[in-house]
């Protein structure tokens, strides 16, 4: 057999298990709907909470950002393709977030992994929400510490294992999701930094889907007045999602943004994202700061959806945010019911495993400030059609 034959056979496993994953070809821009195969689709599924990725004033400064500084940069920031628009949307940022410094990064998945493998090597230890989110638990693996799983928001296991190691003078890092991707739940911060400052460990929290969205004028889980550097020292936040744009940074101190300019590989050793990504992201989080109604409609939606959703008999978790997840179980049958709705103009494509727990596969619901309160009860209905009674 030739190498890499068995791929066919890998391939045909994994359709066998309903986990085989196809991508769509979306036709227009992402908002309430989107267009799939020439049919416009109820959008119940993209990460832009705020409905900010094609608002017209966001993408007029993309066009201004690229006629001021072209289309792509060039180089890695630490030659020459660190921008003025990079260092603006940067203090813009740090003022957001409370920080002294920010770093942005090519995604979060970058942000994510070079930022513990910046802090830790073999011998430290690492700590992880079982949930978190894969880059997350990508750089954990990858750094080589300790790798420390805890189970969900169980901040009592998350103890033991800290006790464990209480002898250990190595470094002892704490990650957790902020806003938890797949389940919407958020992570009990006031815990995890007190149970962070007992054990000398240091806390990082990915808020990719809480920044924009709640919080003091959208500044997500972690709010600046309360919870400063000394409690949360490593803030990770993403611009792809309530923001609309492109890209990841990281906030926190001076030695600990320096720290990654020197040592973060998936900063060093990639190109700069387009300097127009910069200023259009500076336009969005103005509107992200400003526009207040944004988070309020998404409050009046996720709260007509549960009302409704809890009357039809759904079963759903314990979420507060616009990640509404309805969990089915099984691949195919959730793969059945997103085929369901969508054959009624509805796209919520199922979640399944690896992306969630085994027998956890699910439709992720999500909500968007463009939404209206009509389209919900359209949900709704379907939901009720569609479900296995
Ligand atoms: C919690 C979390 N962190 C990081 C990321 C990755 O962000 P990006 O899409 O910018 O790579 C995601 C994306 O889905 C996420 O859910």
């Amino acid at each position: 057999m030739a190498a890499f034959d068995d791929l066919t056979t890998t391939l045909g496993a994994l359709e066998k298990r309903r986990l085989y994953r196809r991508r769509r070809v979306i036709g227009s821009p992402t908002g309430r709907e989107v267009v799939v195969n020439g049919r416009a689709l109820l959008n119940f599924c993209s990460n832009d909470y705020l409905g900010l990725a094609a608002d017209p004033r966001v993408g007029a400064a993309f066009k201004a950002g690229v006629d001021r500084w072209g289309a792509g940069t060039g180089a890695s920031h630490l030659v020459s393709g660190h921008t003025a628009a990079h260092e603006e949307l940067e203090e813009a940022l740090a003022d957001f977030t409370g920080r002294p410094r920010v770093l942005l990064f090519g995604s979060g998945y970058a942000a994510n992994v070079g930022t513990i493998n910046a802090l830790l090597g073999p011998g430290d230890h690492v700590f992880e929400d079982r949930l978190n989110h894969a880059s997350l638990l990508d750089g954990g693996w990858l750094s080589r510490a300790h790798f420390n799983w805890f189970a969900h928001s169980e901040v009592s296991d998350l103890e033991a294992r800290l006790a464990d190691c209480a002898s250990s003078t190595r470094r002892k890092l704490i990650v957790s999701d902020g806003t938890f991707s797949m389940d919407g739940d958020l992570c009990r911060l006031t815990e995890l930094v007190a149970t962070a400052r007992r054990h000398s460990a240091w806390l990082m929290i990915d808020d990719a889907h809480g920044c924009g969205v709640h919080g003091t004028a959208g500044c997500g889980v972690v709010e600046p007045v309360a919870q400063g550097l000394d409690d949360v020292p490593v803030l990770v936040g993403t611009l792809g999602k309530a923001f609309g744009t492109a890209g990841a940074f990281v906030a926190g101190s001076e030695a600990l943004i320096e720290t990654l300019i020197q040592r973060a590989r998936n900063y060093i050793y990639t190109t700069a994202l387009p300097s127009a990504v910069a200023v259009a992201t500076l336009e969005s989080l103005r509107i992200a700061r400003t526009e207040e109604w944004r988070r309020d409609r998404l409050r009046d939606l996720v709260a007509r959806f549960r009302a409704g959703a809890t009357q039809l008999g759904l079963r759903l978790l314990p979420s507060p945010t616009p990640i509404q997840p309805l969990v089915i179980g099984e691949s195919g049958a959730a793969l059945a019911l997103s085929a369901a709705l969508e054959s009624s103009g509805l796209l919520v494509p199922a979640i399944r495993p690896p992306t969630v727990p085994a027998g956890t596969a699910r439709l992720r619901v999500t909500f968007s400030a463009l939404h209206e309160l009509a389209d919900v009860d359209r949900l709704l209905e379907a939901l009720e059609q569609a479900s296995p009674a």
